[in-house]
């Protein structure tokens, strides 16, 4: 028989999946509507309130910001009834309010859990990703390396020619030097406007999406969700938080930071057991988005444990009123 926490684990993983399910939900209306805000708040409304149905003692570590500049879902704010375990909660209620509002692939909702004081309180600074997905030794890619050192190194490792490579970049003037540099080896790049959970994910299907690598800076707090991510599907993660200035090296203090170099793996992010659930609300390679028919919508959701390496995705289909 289970143990009682293994029980616990599998219910709650559950209830994470309908936390992002009715985040989704509130946000299908908004989807090509072109307001990013109001996507966004509905989805906030709506995973907070299902969120607090949950029998945790929850603490949100990466939210919608900081407490003076988010009514809701807050760093810091206590989430769940109080009742249940005492968790940590990584969550971005709509992950490209851009892509919703314009009706462009791969916005996605996303909630992570872990036991409290295991995910990293990153600040809302932007972060150098790097991310390949499973089977790799230890080691094939790192920061250290260069760009295109990187891409030579992953072919290597595969097998192949450099030019059957495809790295994800999110399409930024920041990133021109990157974008030339990788396009020097041959490699072929999918650049995206926004999403990179979504692009970081993708690593870790290359048949069905197409895409080994993951490079380029983003937000620090997209960087946590995309490693718990990782956690559960396997692959490699590499975060390195970029500061711009001093009142972002304040924030990081905040958070308990000090090493401003430092070069967080994927455990260094999550360090322990987490359970990860993202629904697709415009339709990409990993998910389906919400279709809407009279009367009805239907959603995918995809959720992952990684104390036991499993992925579910559950289809649901809910009534409209
Ligand atoms: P929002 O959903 O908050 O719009 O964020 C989307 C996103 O593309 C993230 O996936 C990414 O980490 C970040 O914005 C990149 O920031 P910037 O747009 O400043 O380059």
């Amino acid at each position: 028989m289970a143990d009682a926490t293994e029980f616990h684990d599998r219910m709650l993983s559950l209830g994470l999946a309908r936390v992002s399910e009715a985040a989704a939900l509130a946000s299908a209306s908004l989807i090509g509507r072109g307001d990013e805000k109001a996507a966004d708040q509905a989805a906030v409304n709506a995973m907070r309130d299902q969120l607090n149905l949950l029998d945790i003692a929850g603490v949100v570590v990466i939210g919608e910001g900081e407490r003076d500049e988010a009514p809701m879902l807050y760093i810091g704010e206590e989430v769940g009834t109080g009742k249940g375990p005492a968790v940590d909660i990584a969550l971005d209620p709509l992950e490209g309010t851009t892509l919703t509002a314009k009706d462009m692939p791969n916005a996605l909702t996303v909630i992570a859990m872990a036991p409290r004081g295991t995910l990293l309180h990153a600040p809302d600074v932007y972060m150098d990703k790097l991310a390949i997905g499973p089977g790799f030794k230890p080691g094939t890619v790192t920061m250290t390396m260069s760009p295109s050192e990187r891409v030579s190194a992953l072919a290597a490792a595969k097998g192949v020619s450099t030019e059957n490579i495809t790295v994800c970049v999110l399409e930024r003037p920041r990133h021109e030097d990157l974008i030339k540099e990788i396009r020097s080896t041959g490699a072929s790049i999918r650049l995206i406007t926004d999403g990179d959970v979504a692009g970081v994910m993708h690593c870790a299907e290359p048949e069905k999406t197409g895409i080994d690598m993951y490079m380029g800076s983003g937000g620090a707090p997209e960087g946590v969700l995309a490693a718990a991510a990782l956690k559960c599907m396997g692959g490699q993660f590499f975060g390195k938080l970029l500061f711009r200035n001093e009142d972002e090296k304040a924030r990081a203090r905040k958070a308990g930071i000090s090493n401003f170099d430092r070069v967080y793996t994927r455990d260094d992010l999550v360090r322990a057991d987490v359970i990860f659930a993202a629904t697709g609300v415009t339709s990409g390679s990993l998910l389906h988005g919400i279709r809407r028919e009279p009367g009805w919508v239907t959603m995918e959701t995809i959720l992952m444990r990684s104390k036991t390496g499993s992925v579910r995705r559950i289809e649901y289909r809910a009534p409209v009123k």
